[in-house]
């Protein structure tokens, strides 16, 4: 599993784990990876390093390619993919970007990037499967200052969004690696409804206990907005852009994915949430401390 120390990557190795699986976690750094390493078997190789991921590969039947979204994604994911073929692994399951963005002639770099790896892969001679994850719900924490003063900045104007959870995805993607028989090419996930920027401020308000507003900025004030708060531009760029994508593109649509791989439903937004809080930096109202502690 490649990114198994990441979001989704955890989630899927954590799902597996669940399932009595042994998965193997490729680690690009054992001290970076902390307690995974300890916790499952792994191997060490960055995604820069093609021939060391082939080593790495032997006897691997299924592959996760998960890696976190920048600049290196393209190369990192390519090399991934030619290492794997190398070394004979059948199955490879992509986490790719949300189904708003990836299209020919995206206009969002990274979206272009996973559409590329996409490609690609459909012609690599492996079985696959590309899920593409709407929005998580955990990026939201990337507002968690704001949100603490009482306040959601997001550029959805009206629209609404299916925020879907990254253990949802995680847990997707566990069941993609094990199904048997022949892999759908996409795999679209979502929540379990679609949130208005209001309607997710009222979810932040029940969490946190503070009185939280949605403010529907700009694109050009969230471009501001982000660089003041240190983002480097091609970050800034891209949540500009992928947000304009949700908007205008169907961010809004659900679907069943997560119930059809996992078995149950799709996890609301105020679960993943509130579950996740302490790691996302979120403060929790008592209430809801209470029923955590119940
Ligand atoms: N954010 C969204 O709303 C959203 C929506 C749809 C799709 N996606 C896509 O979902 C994917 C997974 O996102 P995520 O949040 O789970 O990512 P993440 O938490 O940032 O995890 C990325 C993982 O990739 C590993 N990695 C990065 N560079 C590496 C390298 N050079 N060699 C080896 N390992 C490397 C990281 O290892 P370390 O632990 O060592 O850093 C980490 O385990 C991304 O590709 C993103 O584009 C995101």
């Amino acid at each position: 599993m490649t990114g198994a120390g990441g979001r989704v990557g955890g989630a899927a190795l954590r799902a597996l784990v669940a399932r009595g699986r042994a998965p193997i976690a490729l680690v690009r750094d054992p001290r970076r990876a902390g307690s995974l390493a300890e916790r499952v078997e792994h191997r060490c190789c960055d995604l820069d390093d093609r021939a060391g991921l082939e080593d790495a590969f032997a006897g691997i039947d299924a592959l996760l390619l998960c890696s976190g979204h920048g600049p290196d994604l393209l190369g990192h994911q390519l090399n991934t993919i030619a290492a794997a073929q190398d070394a004979g692994v059948r199955r490879i399951v992509k986490i790719s970007a949300s189904p708003a963005s990836v299209f020919e002639g995206s206009p969002n770099r990274a979206a272009a990037n996973h559409r590329e790896v996409e490609a690609v892969l459909a012609h690599a001679g492996v079985e696959y499967t590309c899920i593409r994850p709407n929005a998580f719900i955990q990026g939201v924490a990337s507002s968690r200052a704001a949100i603490a003063d009482g306040e959601l900045p997001l550029t959805l104007g009206d629209q609404a969004l299916s925020w879907v959870d990254t253990e949802d995805v995680g847990e997707v993607a566990a069941g993609a690696l094990l199904a048997g028989g022949p892999l759908p090419e996409v795999i679209p996930v979502t929540g379990p409804q679609a949130l208005t920027g209001v309607g997710l401020a009222e979810i932040l308000t029940a969490v946190t206990g503070r009185h939280v507003l949605y403010r529907a900025l700009t694109d050009a004030e969230q471009q501001n907005r982000l660089r003041a708060a240190g983002a480097p531009a091609w970050l800034a760029e891209h949540v500009v852009s992928i947000f304009a994508l949700l908007r205008e593109r169907d961010g809004d649509r659900v679907t069943d994915a997560v119930e059809h791989w996992t078995g149950r439903p799709a996890t609301p937004a105020a679960d993943a949430l509130t579950r996740d809080a302490d790691k996302l930096g979120l403060e929790l109202a008592t209430s809801m401390q209470e029923e955590i502690r119940t």
